[in-house]
């Protein structure tokens, strides 16, 4: 069974409501959310071609990639919206005080 190993990536103050952000841990890029002072993280690359949904579009629960307008549901990961149909992986985020941090399994 693979652990999960949390890292701080970033402050709250960091992001703004309804904005994302990149961050990379190890050799993976992630996508940090904050939804109305949730946070939440998945892959940050689209599963369609190549592309960055860090500089995509929050509209509602839903993340625009910015290259074909794919969308996907931030809080799962679910493919929302063509061109995409492969979902995102999403990961576990923990907030203590001022750090955001993001679970990434270790095995
Ligand atoms: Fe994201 Fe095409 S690269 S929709």
């Amino acid at each position: 069974m693979s652990e999960i190993e949390f890292h701080a990536v970033a402050k709250t103050s960091e992001i703004d409501e309804d904005e994302a952000m990149q961050v990379i841990i190890g050799r993976k890029e992630i996508a940090i959310y904050n939804l109305g002072g949730e946070f939440y993280a998945t892959d940050d690359i689209c599963t369609h071609a190549y592309a960055s949904l860090a500089d995509g579009y929050i509209e509602g629960e839903l993340i625009e990639c910015p290259l074909h307008a794919g969308t996907f549901e931030i809080k799962t990961g679910k493919a929302a919206g063509p061109p995409c149909t492969v979902d995102l992986n999403t990961y576990e985020v923990r907030v203590d005080g001022e750090d955001i941090l993001v679970g990434i399994p270790t095995g």
